[in-house]
């Protein structure tokens, strides 16, 4: 009989998000009348921008017709996309990329669960505490995570990097030294950046270990202060030690429509091996490419209009942040992130836990957010909420919380 992949077992039930809706649907249930205001979610609400939905009219009319019509995708993704990605994200930011360091996908999450498979099965992996649990969960699949810990929560093999209000959010260089480094910034849970400085130490770290640094920007767009780095490549010898995710879902809108892509620069080698020849090779066999016309969406992103579009986008959702943010600190909590990010994050209050905190919102001001312990022990007794809803919505989440 055949065996099952015993990895698979070791995962940890997605208890967080189930766990939420469990208490939120009995509420709801015992209080048909109360109406709740969900600040939990990190899906975004409002609809593609015009430019995006002209680009899409127009893919589809030309998949209508047998002389403009698109099969297959090439496998790295179209060039007039790639060519976008190139110049706008990279070359006018100073970086040196070109379109053929540029993977297109549909998302940041399967490449950022993906890409692990191209490095060895005995890598030591790194990841930030609390952390998006797609680095660590992908790594548990893949046997590189050991054994789970119940005591600490954590995975025994995994180095784990705590974020706390101590080092500003921000993780050590760590003593022992991993072979693979997840970082991501802005960062999800926290909202916290770094500096290009720090950022810097990170790349002259992996350069000096042989390290590969995985570098999530999916919220780039984001960012609102001067020093800190859009991407990866601003660093000097980052394109000998870094490969940075990017995602259209929290820029433009496309969580459900789906695009993001990879950048592997050439020169990136491990063992004499350039990386970009494995996830070329990766992609061409278990990838056939994003759909022609969720890359002319993409391209659209990058239009004049398209990018007026998407400020006006992020400008609404970083409105939010601020309303958040200010209610919050009007209501005396200690907060961080939401300058550069769509998340802020909370010190629950004196007395309180991450679930314990949960419950008192539910309850008492019918606002759903998501405990902090649930992204990693590090983020116990403390609160993300998240700037993706309705503006009318989160004014009023922010006016109970601070009636409390
Ligand atoms: C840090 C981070 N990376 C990647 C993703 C996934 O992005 P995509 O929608 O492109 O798959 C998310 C989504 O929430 C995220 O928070």
């Amino acid at each position: 009989m055949i065996n099952v992949n015993e990895n698979y077992l070791k995962l940890r039930g997605s208890y967080l998000f189930s766990e939420i809706a469990k208490r939120v649907n009995a509420y709801s249930a015992a209080n048909p009348d109360k109406k709740i205001i969900r600040l939990g979610i990190g899906d975004v609400t409002q609809p593609l921008s015009p430019s995006v939905i002209k680009a899409l009219h127009a893919a589809v009319d030309e998949m209508a017709d047998a002389s403009t019509f698109r099969g297959y995708a090439p496998d790295l993704g179209y060039e007039f996309l790639r060519n976008a990605i190139a110049k706008n994200d990279y070359v006018d930011r100073g970086c040196d990329i070109s379109p053929d360091e540029i993977f297109v996908s549909d998302g940041a999450k399967c490449d950022c669960g993906n890409i692990q498979e191209i490095f060895g099965s005995d890598a030591k992996v790194a990841v930030c505490d609390p952390v998006y649990p797609v680095y660590v969960d992908t790594n548990v699949m893949a046997g590189r995570a050991g054994d789970f810990d119940e005591a600490l929560g954590l995975w025994n093999r995994i180095i784990y990097m705590p974020c706390t209000k101590d080092n500003g959010f921000a993780p050590a260089l760590p003593a022992e030294v991993p072979d693979l480094i997840y970082l991501c910034f802005p960062n999800n849970p926290t909202g916290a950046t770094i500096t290009k400085a720090q950022l810097q130490e990170w790349v002259d770290y992996a350069n000096k270990n042989g390290s590969v640094i995985l570098y999530d920007a999916a919220y780039e767009a984001y960012i609102s202060e001067e020093d800190v780095p859009h991407s990866i490549y601003e660093c000097e010898g980052a394109k000998e030690c870094a490969i940075e995710l990017r995602s259209f879902s929290k820029n433009a809108g496309f969580t459900g429509l789906r695009l993001g892509f990879t950048v592997i620069p050439k020169e990136l080698k491990r063992g004499g091996t350039a990386l970009h020849g494995l996830w070329a090779r990766r992609h061409g066999t278990k990838y056939n490419g994003a759909p022609y016309i969720v890359q002319r969406a993409g391209e659209a992103v990058y239009s004049e209009s398209g990018k007026a579009e998407t400020k006006e986008q992020i400008a609404y959702y970083m409105k939010n942040a601020k309303t958040i943010l200010d209610g919050l600190k009007a209501a005396g909590y200690e907060v961080s992130g939401g300058v550069n990010a769509p998340y802020i994050w909370l010190k629950t209050p004196e007395g309180l836990n991450s679930w314990e905190f949960f419950d008192e919102l539910l309850t008492k001001a019918n606002v759903v957010g998501t405990p902090g312990v649930g992204f990693g022990p590090s983020g116990e007794g403390y609160f993300r909420l998240t700037a993706f809803g309705q503006h009318e919505a989160t004014a009023e989440a922010l006016e109970r919380i601070k009636n409390l």
